[in-house]
């Protein structure tokens, strides 16, 4: 084929790739929208739903004016050219009025709602809203409820259609405290203790995220929001005051014992026997998480398994070493662990 033919079939292929990388990215953009999509633009609360309306309303006011530049250029260009009938005087008010005028008041209006919807996410609720303290770790979150002895990872319990307080505060680098659909981003920053609220309208699991990076395992600090009726945060929290489910099985009390005797003990808390370490996060609960390491990998017996054996494998870098456990007891540990919900 000679260099002009080559170039001529080219220029053919081109207009048929065109559409379709077009529609296909149109279909990715599409399919992104659906479901229970963790994105801001899917607000599941009062606090994101603002932040989600001020978004659409840039969005709009932004097509409106591509839309009127594009016809002024298109109408410049068909119908202005070569004509040299310009009157003086009249361009230089349309450009005054359209050019600098119109930016002036649509910027002033903008900024007055974002004004209007910045000091509504920042009213905190009534002394008497639910609270939570969530603390920071490199990387994962430690939970923890006033009144309550107990506590969690990576997992905050809020009742639906409540506005709860939520205090705060990192053990180590600046993280930052997102869940997309329920409010924006609020800092951690070292040795002060920052507020923000959640308010979910309906109940189900919101996805966070930190927003800041903090180290090679950001990606990897992960959360969940469980929004659920009344009743069943107040069995929920009530739990996390009582001691954590005993063994039934000869299995699960071999775990416990090799817990509790073990190396686990000295970083890990299990509510009702001797572990009461405070490194890593307490593991009353962790059988009934939604996921082993802040989002690393699903919880299950085989995950569980690796990630006692040796976590670095899993999430290079966090704070627990690989350890020495015993092959036979291994399967012990993981029943017990599992055990506990
Ligand atoms: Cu914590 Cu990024």
């Amino acid at each position: 084929m000679t260099s002009s033919a080559a170039r001529s079939a080219g220029r053919r292929r081109r207009p048929r790739a065109l559409p379709a990388v077009a529609s296909l990215y149109g279909l990715l953009l599409l399919a992104g929208c659906a479901g229970n999509m963790p994105s801001a633009l899917n607000p599941g609360g009062t606090g994101a739903a603002r932040v989600a309306g001020l978004w659409w309303l840039l969005f709009w006011i932004s097509v409106a004016v591509f839309v009127e530049v594009m016809a002024l250029l298109i109408w410049a260009l068909v119908f202005r050219r070569g004509n040299a009938r310009v009157r003086h005087g009249q361009p230089l008010r349309f450009v005054t009025i359209a050019g600098a005028g119109l930016p002036f008041v649509i910027l002033v209006a903008v900024y007055g709602v974002g004004l209007r919807d910045l000091a509504a996410l920042g009213e905190a609720p009534g002394p008497d809203a639910p609270a939570v303290e969530v603390t920071g770790h490199k990387w994962w979150w430690e939970v923890r409820y006033p009144g309550a002895s107990g506590a969690t990872a990576n997992e905050i319990h809020i009742p639906v259609g409540e506005r709860v307080r939520v205090r705060l505060r990192t053990d180590d680098v600046l993280h930052s405290f997102w869940v997309p659909q329920l409010m924006p981003k609020t800092d951690l920053i070292a040795g002060e203790t920052r507020e923000t609220w959640l308010h979910a309208e309906r109940a189900g699991s919101y996805r966070g995220q930190c927003a800041e990076y903090c180290g090679n395992q950001h990606a990897h600090m992960a959360f969940l929001v469980v929004a659920q009726p009344r009743a069943d945060f107040d069995t929920w929290l009530a739990r996390l005051n009582a001691p954590a489910r005993s063994p039934e099985t000869d299995t699960e009390r071999r775990g416990q014992q090799a817990l509790v005797q073990g190396t686990c003990a000295a970083c890990h808390a299990v509510r009702g026997t001797t572990a009461r370490g405070r490194v890593g996060p307490d593991l009353s609960n962790v059988g009934s998480r939604w996921s082993i390491g802040a989002g690393a990998v699903p919880n299950d017996a085989g995950h569980l398994g690796g990630w006692i054996a040796n976590s670095q494998t899993v999430k290079p870098g966090n704070a627990m070493p690989p350890q020495p456990v015993d092959a036979a007891q291994l399967p012990d540990l993981i029943a017990y662990l599992r055990s506990l919900e």
